[in-house]
């Protein structure tokens, strides 16, 4: 039976570094109100002035993935990138990844699920390999926020949380018996909750233009959030969404060795535990050093804790969770092997 294994991870993370006593000097916040709700110590921002888009980072993570599969560019049957912060308005990241991994003819697809985009990314290389159409796929997640954040007083509360950065994934075939790989998924939206976290302009459905001076003089050009809503969504349904995947794939919640989540906020993913009556040790979060670096979020903390030894890559079952703008959420369980 075809199935689709992880050979390799890899993640990239701009070298300037942001703290919050760093914001605190240019927005009205303090690195106490920062750590006490989010949790997040520092993150790092793309160097001021550069042209750097989520593509770069996404590159830098691919090359690193890359390298630990064994693969080169022309393996590549298919390039999955998410992100909710393209290098352009169109056409998406995928095709400058692929320019700059120096092929020319390899599809290229763009999915725009923020902080759900890997686990949407990983979900769609699974079902491409079951079905045979492609062997080697290639999903990234990048962002570059910093570019696109309100860095005044009134766009603290989410200037705060995000950070720059990029995570990539090499999902290969690999014909088993055994339940190994991507095992099961569960995703999910609601489209009711879309304006409670969304970067509305440039916007194609208002004319004659899609963005005037006038429309920005109330920062619609920047994200908006209706923070605790999201926070309260994430707090049911990431639960939720666990019990699900393991019923639909015969687990249970004591089978599972680690819980990697997305970075949004340290005390989301607390509760997130808490509510599974697990230890803290059956989760990795690293949110503290990076920030939230939505699509970027998962196969960064994945990369770095099969490095730290957190995840034992020949026997571990591994769940992937995520809820973010959309509303989006899901899950992915993977077992290593
Ligand atoms: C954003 C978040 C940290 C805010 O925390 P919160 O406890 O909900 O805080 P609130 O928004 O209720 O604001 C509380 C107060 O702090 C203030 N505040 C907001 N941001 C601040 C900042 N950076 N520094 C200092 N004070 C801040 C608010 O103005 C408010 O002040 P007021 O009580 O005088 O009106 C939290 O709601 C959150 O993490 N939500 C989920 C985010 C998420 O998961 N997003 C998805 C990402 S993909």
């Amino acid at each position: 039976m075809r199935r689709s294994v992880i050979k390799g991870t890899g993640r990239y993370i701009p070298p300037h570094l942001v703290t919050n006593d760093d914001l605190a000097k240019i927005i009205d916040t303090t690195d106490e109100w920062i750590q006490q709700r989010t949790g997040i110590k520092q993150r790092y921002w793309i160097e001021p002035g550069s042209v750097t888009g989520s593509s770069d980072l996404a590159l830098e993570a691919s090359k690193k993935a890359m390298d630990k599969a064994g693969w080169k560019p022309e393996d590549i049957d298919l390039i999955i990138f998410a992100t909710l912060s393209p290098d352009i308005f169109f056409p998406g990241s995928g095709v400058f990844l692929q320019t700059k991994l120096g092929l020319d003819s390899t599809p290229a697809l763009d999915i725009r699920q923020q902080c759900t985009g890997f686990l949407y990314g990983i979900t769609t290389a699974d079902a491409y390999i079951r079905a045979g159409i492609a062997d080697r796929v290639l999903v990234v997640g990048a962002e570059v926020h910093s570019t696109g954040l309100d860095k005044t007083d009134r766009g603290r509360d989410v200037t705060v949380i995000f950070g720059d950065g990029a995570g990539a994934a090499c999902i290969e075939v690999c014909e088993s018996d055994e339940e190994i790989g991507i095992i099961g998924h569960a995703l999910h939206a609601d489209g009711k909750y879309a304006e409670s976290l969304m970067l509305e302009l440039p916007a194609s459905r208002y004319s004659p233009e899609r963005l005037t001076k006038e429309m920005m003089v109330d920062g619609r050009e920047y994200p908006k959030m209706d923070g605790s809503r999201i926070f309260k969504l994430a707090v049911k349904k990431l639960p939720e969404v666990t019990h699900e995947i393991l019923e639909k794939t015969g687990y249970t919640i004591n089978d599972l060795d680690m819980i990697i989540p997305h970075q949004a906020n340290l005390r989301i993913n607390e509760f997130y535990l808490q509510k599974l009556g697990l230890p803290p040790e059956k989760m990795f979060n690293n949110i503290q050093k990076y920030g939230n670096t939505t699509a970027g979020s998962i196969p960064i903390a994945l990369d770095e804790a099969i490095e730290l030894g957190k995840i034992d890559t020949s026997k571990d079952l591994v769940l992937l969770s995520a809820l973010g703008a959309g509303l989006t959420w899901g899950a992915v369980l993977y077992k290593f092997s």
